[in-house]
Order: C-alpha cells, then structure tokens, then sequence
C-alpha cells in the first residue's frame, strides 16, 4: 500500500489549512506555525515562561587538552534569571568543543539533553563528534526537573506558579535547552547558521518541542522519539494516549490525557508539530525494532512536512511513496529521516546521520 493512501485513510488535519479554514499560504505559514505551536500548548505541554531571561554561566571547571589535545571541556553551571518573574534557576552543562574548529572560525553546535549526566555517554561519543568540527552541550533532564510525577516539585517546576504555568516536564526540559542556548551563545564561538537539537526518546519529544518553538534551532534533530514526539497518533502501534498521559503524565499538561481513546478527534496530530519546524530542518532518525514508537507512522510526519516546504518554495527530500525499508536515508536538503536496524537506542549511527546533515 502506499504511504499517501494509509495516511489519506486516517483523516488527519490538515497542516496548511488554518483552525478557521483559511488556507495557508507561503505568505501567512509563519502565522501558522504560530497557531500550531499554541494548539500543541494548550492541548498537550502546556504553557512555558515567556521571559525575557537573562542568562549567564560561570566555567567550574575546564581541560584544554581533551581527547588527545583537540577538544576543550568546560563543566559549566548556568543560571537563568526570568525578568518578569524574577526567578533564578542554575543547572549543570558538559560543554566539549573542538579546537581546530574554534581556530578556524565559528563551529556548528549542538544542544543535547542526556539522560544521564556523564560523559562521554553511550547516548554521547564525545571524540567522534567532535572529531567531526561539531560541539555539543550537554544537559542531564534530571538536573532541571525529576522524571516523576511530583506534583512539579523539584527542580524549575517548583519556582513557577501553577495557576499561570500549566507547563509540563517536556516544557521545562525543552525551555532549558533554550536556556542553554542562551549561554552557548553568548560564549560568541558557535555558528548560529548551524545549531542543532537533540534528544533520544522522552527527549527526542523534547528536541522536537524545543525545536519547533525556538527558531535559533536551525537543525531539529529527533531521535526514537514515537508516541507524542514525531509519530502520528492515529492508529499507530505500540503506545497510545492512553498508555502514554497515565503512565507519565507529568510528561503532559492536564489536557492532553482527556484524548485518550479520543485520539480521531483530536484537534491535531504530531505531523503537524514537525511541520511546524519548517522552514528550518527537521530529522526523524528511528529504529526498525521500535514498533513501540512506530517507525512507520514517524516516517508519515516527515512524509507530510515535505508539503510545507514544497509550499514555501524549497527543495524537498526524496521521500518514496511506500513504507521505508530498513537502512534506507532520506537525508534531504530540508527535512531528513531514516530508519536503521535495531532496536530503540540513540547509537553512533544516528549521530553520524545528523552530523553529515549539519556539517554539509
Ligand atoms: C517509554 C515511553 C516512551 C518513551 C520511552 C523513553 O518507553 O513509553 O514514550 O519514548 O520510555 O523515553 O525511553
């Protein structure tokens, strides 16, 4: 069966029409990002602090001589100052970027939020990425708020007031990878044409939220991210809404558990979220053996974002009208995805499909 005909079957919203049936044109899509990213906040992670932040980082401590004498390592400790609430938070961030890349001009970055806070990491090899002229910070979820259903006690969630912030642990993971950004920025060593995005899993969601919301993103690179991240919900396999808002709901904002068995009637589905990354570059890697994500029904999301850059004008990927088979890459010139063997992991092979994307 065809790709297009299994998505036609699912009845889906329409990215380029607007809530009141407007069309979406080249024009009005950045009005429509807008729109979708406040459908996603109301519906399903809720509402994040605005802002303005002020933030700045001290270095705890460093190694110039990394990784044979080629990488600068940085244990970082950035604080966030939120002007109109006056609240101050501080996290820990592993920063490691290449020297040769820093003394021949700017380097690419990316933002990555980790499930563990050491390094090099299974889910971080340090020395190939940075080998490859890219830096990477790296952010332990932990750190900002527990992976619990704490009644948003630890961590940022406890210095915000509930009442104006329905903000959900996704919201708060993703809004420090925005923070982070902040110092990255201010470090005035990273090249702002080509900072990336990424998480694994819980926090390939998180990567695709941030990236959606933050157009300083410039690559979104989404990782095994399934079931509320880049899948389309509607009949997918594996985990449902159901599964996913009662076994974490702190995930979530109170919203998005009442779709719950409801999901053809919900307002929107994930496609849209990575469409909303448009027109900057969105990456879907998956994994075969990861029916619980559905790499099937991730591939539908990227499949369908290509209609919004074909809309704005730009070059599109080569995506096969069919399922994709196993190794294939469709690295295209504005949206990517591939799907490798194995099971759910966040491997080098990932890696190096993203790095090839950000370093071309
Ligand atoms: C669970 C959860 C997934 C999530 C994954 C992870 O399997 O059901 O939605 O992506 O954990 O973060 O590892």
């Amino acid at each position: 069966m065809k790709i297009s005909e299994e998505i036609k079957a699912l009845n889906l919203p329409d990215t380029l029409t607007f809530a009141d049936g407007r069309p979406v044109t080249a024009e009005n899509w950045e009005k429509r990002r807008r729109e979708i990213i406040r459908i996603f906040e109301d519906n399903e992670y809720g509402h994040s602090p605005k802002g303005p932040f002020t933030v700045s980082g001290k270095v705890v401590s460093d190694r110039d001589n990394d990784y044979a004498n080629k990488v600068l390592t940085e244990h970082c400790l950035v604080t966030s100052h939120d002007e109109t609430e006056g609240v101050d938070f501080s996290w820990p961030v592993v920063l490691h970027t290449p020297k040769k890349a820093l003394a021949d001009g700017k380097c690419p970055l990316i933002v990555f939020i980790n499930f563990r806070d050491q390094t090099p990491d299974s889910y971080m090899p340090v020395e190939e990425i940075t080998d490859s002229g890219v830096a990477v910070a790296m952010i332990y979820y932990n750190d900002i708020s527990k992976d619990e259903h704490d009644n948003w006690s630890t961590g940022v969630a406890a210095l915000y007031d509930r009442a104006k912030y329905d903000w959900s642990k996704i919201g708060m993971w993703a809004w420090s990878m925005q923070r982070t950004l902040d110092y990255c920025m201010s470090l005035g060593r990273y090249d702002e044409s080509r900072i990336g995005s990424l998480g694994h899993s819980r926090l390939g969601k998180t990567s695709l939220w941030n990236g959606a919301n933050d157009t300083r993103f410039k690559y979104v690179f989404v990782n095994d991210s399934g079931c509320s991240g880049d899948a389309v919900t509607r009949h997918k396999t594996g985990e449902t809404v159901e599964i996913i808002s009662r076994v974490f709901p702190h995930w979530f904002n109170g919203v998005y558990r009442s779709y719950s068995d409801r999901e053809d009637e919900m307002p929107f589905d994930q496609h849209m979220l990575v469409a909303a990354v448009a027109p900057r570059y969105v990456y879907g890697g998956t994994a075969v053996e990861d029916t619980w994500a559905d790499p099937y029904s991730q591939y539908m999301s990227y499949y369908l974002a290509n209609s919004v850059y074909a809309m704005l004008g730009m070059k599109t990927a080569e995506f096969p009208d069919r399922r994709p088979e196993i190794n294939e890459v469709f690295a295209g010139p504005s949206c990517g995805y591939h799907m490798r063997a194995g099971a759910h992991f966040l491997s080098r092979y990932d890696w190096q499909r993203y790095i090839a994307v950000l370093t071309r």
